[in-house]
Parts: C-alpha cells; sequence; structure tokens
C-alpha cells in the first residue's frame, strides 16, 4: 500500500494536489500550472534539454555506461529543478528521497516513510526560500498566487511535491525503456537512425510498448459501474492498469510488436481525460532530446548485457531500469 500512495493521504502538506482533486478544485489547481506548459515554453525547454543532454554524453568517455546513471536520470530532475527553481545543493538530496518514493517496493514501508517525511520538510523549506528570495520559477510563481489567495498553503507544497515526483522518474523510465526497445529492435532503430524526423512517432511508440506508468492513480465509483464484467461498487478502490490497456488486442492491432508509426486508438501512457498528464508535452521534449542525441553520436550504440538481466524497480506504480549497461562504440 505505501509505494501506491496510500499513507500519503494523510498528509495535506504533500497529498492535497491536482490528481486527488475533483470538478472546480481540479480545474483550479490545473490552471495554475499549465501555464508553464505552453508551447512557447516547450520550445525553450527543448533548447535546454538539448544542451544537458550533450553535456551529460560528453561524460561518458568509456567504451562502456550506463545510460540510465549517465543520462535518464540527471536530465529529468535538471529540468524539472530548473522549471520549479530547485538550487543546485539540494537536488542530489531531493533526487534521493524521489526515487525511494517512486521505485521502492511496497514492502519497504519504513524507507518509505522515512523519505516522504525528509521531503515534506525539504519542500517547506523550499516554498519558504522561495518568499525570502523570489526567483524566475514556477514554484516563486506558485508562492505569488498563494499570497492572493488562489492556492493555501498544503495545496502549494503539495503542488510542488506532485511536480518533483511526476516530473521525474516517469521520464526516466521514458528514455530507459525507449532506449531498451531500440536496442532491442536494431532494424528499427537503423531506420530512424536513417531519419530522425520520425522520433515523434518512435517515442510515441515507446509510451505503449513499455510506458512508465504501469497503474494510473486510484479512481473510486460514485454509483455501481459494470466494466469488462466486473461489478465495482461505490467507494471500492479501483486501479487501472495502463501497461494491460496499451497492449490491449481489442485496441491495437498485433499489440506485442514495437510498430512506430502505427496508426489507430491513441494509447493510454499519460491517462485521459481531465486527469491528462500535464507534463505530456514535456516528457516527449526530453525523450526526444535524449533518444535522438544518442542516436546520433553513438551510431555503434548495442547493449553489453543479456536483457533476462536487466533489473526492474520493484515498484507497484512505476516500470523502470535500475540500470542500462551499453557498449557505446562498435
Ligand atoms: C513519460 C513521462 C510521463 C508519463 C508516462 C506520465 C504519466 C502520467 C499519467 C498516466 C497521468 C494520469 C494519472 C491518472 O489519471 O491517474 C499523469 C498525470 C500528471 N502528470 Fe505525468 N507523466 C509523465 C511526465 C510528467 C512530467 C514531466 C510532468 C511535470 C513536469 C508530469 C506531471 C503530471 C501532473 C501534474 C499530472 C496530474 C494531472 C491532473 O491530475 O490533472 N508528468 N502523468
Amino acid at each position: 500500500p505505501a509505494s501506491l500512495g496510500l499513507p500519503l493521504d494523510h498528509r495535506p502538506g504533500l497529498a492535497r494536489h491536482m490528481i486527488n482533486a475533483d470538478g472546480a478544485d481540479h480545474a483550479r489547481l490545473r490552471r495554475l500550472v499549465s501555464a508553464a506548459f505552453t508551447p512557447r515554453r516547450m520550445a525553450g525547454l527543448r533548447t535546454r534539454a538539448l544542451e544537458v543532454t550533450d553535456a551529460l554524453l560528453d561524460r561518458l568517455d568509456g567504451p562502456e555506461a550506463d545510460l540510465i546513471a549517465g543520462l535518464a536520470y540527471p536530465l529529468p530532475i535538471t529540468i524539472i529543478c530548473d522549471l520549479l527553481g530547485v538550487p543546485e545543493e539540494d537536488r542530489a538530496t531531493f533526487h534521493h528521497h524521489a526515487s525511494v518514493i517512486d521505485s521502492a517496493a511496497a514492502s519497504e514501508v519504513e524507507e518509505i516513510t522515512r523519505a516522504t517525511d525528509a521531503l515534506e520538510s525539504f519542500l517547506a523549506d523550499l516554498v519558504e526560500l522561495k518568499r525570502s528570495r523570489p526567483g524566475n520559477d514556477l514554484l516563486t510563481d506558485l508562492v505569488r498566487r498563494s499570497n492572493q489567495g488562489e492556492i493555501d498553503k498544503d495545496e502549494l507544497t503539495s503542488t510542488a511535491f506532485l511536480l518533483l515526483i511526476a516530473g521525474h522518474e516517469t521520464t526516466v523510465a521514458l528514455i530507459g525503456n525507449g532506449l531498451l526497445a531500440l536496442l532491442r529492435h536494431p532494424g528499427q532503430a537503423a531506420a530512424l537512425r536513417a531519419d530522425l524526423s520520425l522520433l515523434p512517432d518512435f517515442v510515441d511508440e515507446m509510451l505503449r510498448y513499455d510506458g512508465p506508468v504501469r497503474n494510473a492513480t486510484w479512481r473510486f465509483p460514485t454509483e455501481p459501474v459494470v466494466i469488462g464484467g466486473q461489478e465495482m461498487l461505490p467507494g471500492e478502490p479501483i486501479l487501472v492498469s495502463l501497461l494491460a490497456a496499451n497492449r490491449d488486442p481489442a485496441a491495437f492491432a498485433d499489440p506485442d510488436a514495437f510498430s512506430p508509426g502505427r496508426i489507430g486508438e491513441p494509447h493510454l501512457a499519460f491517462g485521459r481525460g481531465p486527469h491528462y498528464c500535464v507534463g505530456a508535452a514535456l516528457a516527449k521534449v526530453e525523450g526526444e532530446a535524449a533518444i535522438g542525441r544518442v542516436l546520433e553520436r553513438f551510431p555503434d550504440l548495442a547493449l553489453a548485457t543479456d536483457p533476462a538481466e536487466l533489473s526492474w524497480w520493484p515498484s507497484a506504480i512505476m516500470r523502470g531500469l535500475f540500470s542500462l549497461p551499453v557498449r557505446l562504440h562498435g
């Protein structure tokens, strides 16, 4: 239960964010942050994502590397911390707590609780910092809105928590799982290398084929409902498996094939409906920057381990790799 977020439900300073809100409150909380994700902002972030990717890839100097530690982790954390205004010196601490919360096994309750406590006080301090030293960032903007009464104190720290967590491990997993899909499909990788304008189609198929989020967040029926022959009663907690939905043969032809450019149903990797991922455009920008640059810079890239040896996070929410060992040169 811990890794599914249950203990957090009892923490107003972390849980009062848009995912846990409906109706007018949801719309208000979502509106306050969606301005940060406009197409114009995305264009700027694309340049920044390419810059950060290049700097990270410059550091890989051996014949082999781990593309999770070397690229997939540091890129999204840098971008989301830039966006929110997390100071450089605090980023490693934040990263540690966030990765425990997102990718630990459900049984590691104590560790998750400790990390959650630490992150809660880290965020409270960060909000105070933005009050005393405003910056040109999303968190400063939210602090200003809270002074105007548009968002209360708990909603403010909860929103910062949601963005830091949601904007981080998810994208790590997109880059890692996506690169793995390419490494396991060399013919497709060659086609993409030959025409990088296909990147958006490839990233979209990576999201469907092996998406970062296993289950959507909790849903609770408000009236009795029958789906797929299963009756659900009001108030029962429901988890929807996004990964299973994305391999549904009723929705996707040959669902287990990695087939970029497929037409038909949209996938569910970013959810659907009012809670559709706010950061979807940003995640794609980062995924395209990272995967495109790796292909360009390492024409002979190959997996340096047996795929069966790869180790996956034990999390019930997220599907991502602990490491992705590759040979950079032929
Ligand atoms: C590949 C990367 C990502 C994936 C696969 C992903 C997936 C999702 C999914 C499935 C949901 C809906 C959950 C539900 O309905 O229960 C969601 C919501 C959300 N995501 Fe993402 N996400 C990604 C990246 C990001 C990034 C980069 C950010 C922010 C910077 C972000 C922020 C959010 C927020 C704020 C919500 C809540 C929206 C709402 O409740 O209205 N996500 N995401």
